[in-house]
């Protein structure tokens, strides 16, 4: 194996997606998917858009290994009492992978990142369907 491919091998996601900048594309997508949805945009009525952008910027860009620390709420804090179903996680869900997709981040990424999302699952739903 060459240098330049053992240089490749050890880049983080992060490098890999095109780093902070790609990342923040990819959460404006998301969330213009999201809203666009009628059974979920009711859910973001009296959120601060831009804040939650920014707390989501830094966690995808901390799961992905960047050099960046979250400072929002513990995951289950923000979503307690939005009353989320099952459903209406798999509706997000899909909008990210789609998102995800659309900027062309490898599929083993979104493997992982999808790994992630559904070990954070419990944290966010409180009801069933
Ligand atoms: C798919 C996995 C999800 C992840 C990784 C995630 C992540 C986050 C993060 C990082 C925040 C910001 C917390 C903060 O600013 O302190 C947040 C807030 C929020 N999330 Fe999620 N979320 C997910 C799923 C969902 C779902 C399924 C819904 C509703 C259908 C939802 C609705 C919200 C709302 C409404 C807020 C803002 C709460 C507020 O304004 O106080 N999230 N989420």
């Amino acid at each position: 194996m060459t240098e330049v491919d053992t240089a490749q091998d050890e880049q983080t996601p992060y490098a890999r997606v095109g780093g902070g900048k790609a990342v923040s594309v990819v959460v404006d997508r998301f969330y213009q998917l999201v809203l666009a949805d009628p059974q979920l945009a009711p859910y973001f009525d009296s959120t601060e858009m831009a804040n939650l952008k920014r707390h989501q910027v830094q966690l995808i860009s901390h799961l992905l290994g960047g050099p960046v620390e979250y400072s929002g709420r513990e995951l289950r804090d923000a979503h307690a009492g939005l009353d989320i179903s099952s459903g209406d996680y798999a509706l997000v869900t899909q909008h990210l992978v789609a998102a995800l997709t659309e900027a062309g981040v490898p599929d083993d990424i979104i493997a992982s990142l999808g790994g992630t999302l559904v070990a954070v699952e419990p944290d966010i739903v409180s009801r069933e369907s």
